[in-house]
């Protein structure tokens, strides 16, 4: 007699909806959200990162970012000594940024919409790499022209810890691990909350290698 076998794609199961993680009153965790489009998301960014290479740009404070740092989309946030401002020109280039590809601001939408905000439309998309050792500050977004809507962000390669914090630096933050292809949007009442990520620990992604990349999907002009 043969072993049974359980068929895990059998057309009567029902679909799994991505498991949403509630971590704010307008605030969620969207788990393996991005899985299914990941290799489109890949091949675009590469193009991108072509056109408009990542850098390590420097605060105001005139510290070297420890992120490598790159943008699409109409507008894309920069820094340097003359302070933090969103950019219609890669100031390396001169140039326009990339513009942003349909599979990016499509799942951004569709992210948005899952967390409780329809309508999302980015016009900015904020690339950060990390590699081991790189970490990002508790921070707020507050450089955008309004707040009206949500920050949706997409987790790529290496794991990292979130922390999202309160409405002052000193809060206490939750941690929280992001994985390969989770996304986390905050919007509304948690729109400013701090929130920040720990050095990423060594580590070699199957498909990114020894690196992390987050993007994060804003709507920085007018609203
Ligand atoms: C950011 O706050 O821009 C980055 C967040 C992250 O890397 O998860
Ligand atoms: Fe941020």
């Amino acid at each position: 007699m043969q072993p049974t076998t359980f068929d895990l794609f059998a057309d009567n199961e029902p679909v799994q909806q991505p498991r949403a993680e509630q971590i704010g009153e307008q605030s969620w965790v969207l788990r393996g959200f991005a899985l299914p489009q990941v290799e489109q998301l890949l091949t675009e960014l590469e193009a991108i990162l072509a056109a408009a290479p990542l850098r390590h740009m420097v605060t105001p404070g005139g510290f070297s970012m420890s992120v490598g740092t790159s943008s699409c989309g109409q507008l894309g946030w920069i820094t340097d000594r003359s302070g933090y401002r969103y950019s219609s020109v890669d100031p390396l280039s001169g140039l326009a940024w990339p513009s942003m590809p349909a599979v990016f601001a499509d799942l951004a939408h569709e992210a948005a919409e899952r967390a409780g905000f329809p309508g999302f439309q980015a016009d900015s998309c904020l690339i950060n790499q990390y590699v081991p050792g790189a970490k990002m500050s508790l921070h707020q977004d507050k450089d955008e022209k309004g707040y009206a809507a949500p920050i949706v962000s997409l987790s790529l390669g290496l794991p990292a810890m979130f922390l999202f914090g309160g409405f002052e630096r000193s809060d206490k933050s939750q941690r929280i691990p992001l994985l390969h292809g989770d996304m986390v949007v905050w919007g509304g009442v948690d729109r400013l909350r701090y929130h920040g990520v720990l050095p990423i620990k060594p580590g070699h992604h199957p498909l990114l290698g020894e690196r992390r990349i987050n993007i994060t999907f804003r709507v920085a002009g007018d609203q």
